[in-house]
């Protein structure tokens, strides 16, 4: 008998079967069997040792590593997130969830490679051959000339995907999605986790062998929780995450994992009509949106090594829900939950019977330590209705810090650098752990000392 093509392997104990099953026989967790190529069967079996041939080592110092030359793609923000260009023969993984704009950042990128004269390829197995043109149309017109003249593939077989990589050797090469390329040999549908990993497997094979810079395009959705990019993030040199809310019009791009440059930076765009629009001033565009009603305070956040100054804002109105609605937009729930505690328990500022809302203005996520102050001095000051800084300040005030489950306020990295920029922008009142040692007393700086014994109503 024919030894079957693929096994299906648990994710968890390693089981075999010859079937897939929705639960594992070996440890009976459900849908952890994913399907794979099957071993070869001699020679490089598992259980023999030393089958090969000894390779020699070669002392580190002996190596020769030429630092291959970068290819800048033109696109400032993702050049610089990569680490100054694109590294040939690179694996680059690039998620997001739908509509975020990656293909058009692909297809930006390979636009401006292909009108510097380098060989580019794009594959699309997501939309036809006519609705990438459109694309291109609108790029070409736009930030991206050269853009029409990209050479693409609509293909969703990796056999022929592969076949067409090898014979075009192109230097910069984006697959528009890995979700949707599915190798013939599997049974399982596109986008499975076993297809994901044998397709990405087999790019970069071929993309290693020709030195070809391969970007991946996978979709994510908002928990991260789908089947799919996720599991590529070990094999990957690069994987950059494209983020933000698709009805607003700001970016960010952030590197999560980068063998070539830090994973500290992030880059800003905005979705203009020609494509993607690198945005370099993104602080004082978030501090001339940012209002001086109450329930507003500009957060100088730290994005990787850079400092951005954005607008919290905060509602707080009377609910009959009970428990009540907490909606945050921009931060993290838990760490809201937590603010409002702290706030409740040591600041007098109670929030039991209200709603919260809380928004990270622009659409902007912001996940660090450092925004705790920030959301609380909007929280306190929706619900007082009192700006901060006093009635008559006439600029927003700026606040960072974290807030200690004791009511105190920590210090958070790169003090220096957010008050500069902070005075960069003119921000009056900076309000940090610096000039108030707890939540109470940074609330006083904030909102004066009157509404400090002030409770909410
Ligand atoms: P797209 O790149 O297709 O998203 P993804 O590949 O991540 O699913 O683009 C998403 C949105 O961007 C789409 O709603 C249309 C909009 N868009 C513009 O606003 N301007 C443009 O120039 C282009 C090409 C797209
Ligand atoms: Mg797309």
């Amino acid at each position: 008998m024919a030894r079957p093509a693929t096994v299906h392997i648990c994710s968890q104990c390693g089981h075999q079967e010859a079937k897939w099953h929705g639960q594992c026989p070996g440890c009976r967790a459900w849908n952890t069997l994913v399907e794979e190529r099957a071993p070869e069967p001699a020679g490089r079996g598992r259980g023999l040792r030393a089958a090969g041939a000894a390779g020699t080592p070669v002392r580190l110092r002996d190596l020769a590593a030429d630092q291959a030359p970068r290819i800048p793609t033109g696109i400032g923000e993702l050049d610089r997130l990569l680490g100054g260009g694109i590294v040939p023969g690179s694996l680059v993984l690039l998620g997001g969830s739908p509509g975020i704009g990656k293909s058009t950042l692909t297809t930006m990128a390979l636009g401006l490679l292909q009108g510097a004269g380098r060989r580019t390829l794009y594959i699309s197995g997501e939309e036809s051959a006519a609705q990438i043109r459109l694309r291109a149309e609108r790029l070409e017109a736009g930030s991206a000339p050269g853009a029409l003249d990209i050479p693409m593939l609509a293909e969703t077989d990796l056999a022929t995907v592969l076949a067409t990589m090898e014979a075009e050797r192109p230097e910069v090469c984006v697959v528009d999605s890995v979700q949707t390329l599915a190798a013939g040999d599997l049974t399982g549908a596109a986008g499975t986790v076993g297809q994901v990993r044998e397709v990405a497997g087999r790019i970069m094979e071929v993309a290693k062998r020709n030195d070809t810079a391969v970007i991946l395009v996978g979709h994510v959705t908002k928990d991260g929780a789908l089947a799919g990019p996720r599991v590529l993030e070990h094999l990957v040199d690069c994987v950059l995450q494209f983020e933000g809310e698709k009805e607003r019009t700001y970016r960010t791009l952030r590197a999560l994992k980068n063998r070539f440059g830090s994973t500290n930076d992030v880059g800003v765009f905005e979705m203009r009509d020609g494509g993607l629009v690198e945005v370099l001033d993104a602080s004082a565009r978030f501090v001339a949106e940012a209002t001086r009603a109450p329930g507003s305070v500009v957060l100088a956040a730290m994005e990787g090594s850079r400092p951005l100054l954005v607008e919290v804002q905060a509602l707080v109105s009377p609910s009959e829900l009970v428990p009540p609605r907490r909606v945050c937009a921009g931060i993290d729930r838990n760490r809201l939950a937590l603010v409002l505690a702290v706030l409740a328990r040591h600041a007098g500022v109670g929030t039991g019977t209200a709603d919260v809302f809380v928004n990270v203005v622009g659409g902007v996520r912001v996940d660090e330590p450092g925004a705790d102050l920030a959301i609380a001095l909007a929280v306190a000051s929706a619900a007082r209705g009192v700006p901060l800084g006093g009635e008559d300040a006439r600029v927003p005030a700026c606040a960072f810090g974290e807030i200690g489950l004791t009511g105190e306020l920590r210090t958070v990295a790169h003090h220096d650098r957010r008050t500069d920029e902070a005075a960069k922008f003119g921000l009056g009142i900076v309000i940090s752990p610096d000039v108030a040692p707890t939540l109470r007393a940074a609330l006083t700086a904030a909102l004066g000392r009157a509404s400090g014994a002030r409770r909410a109503a």
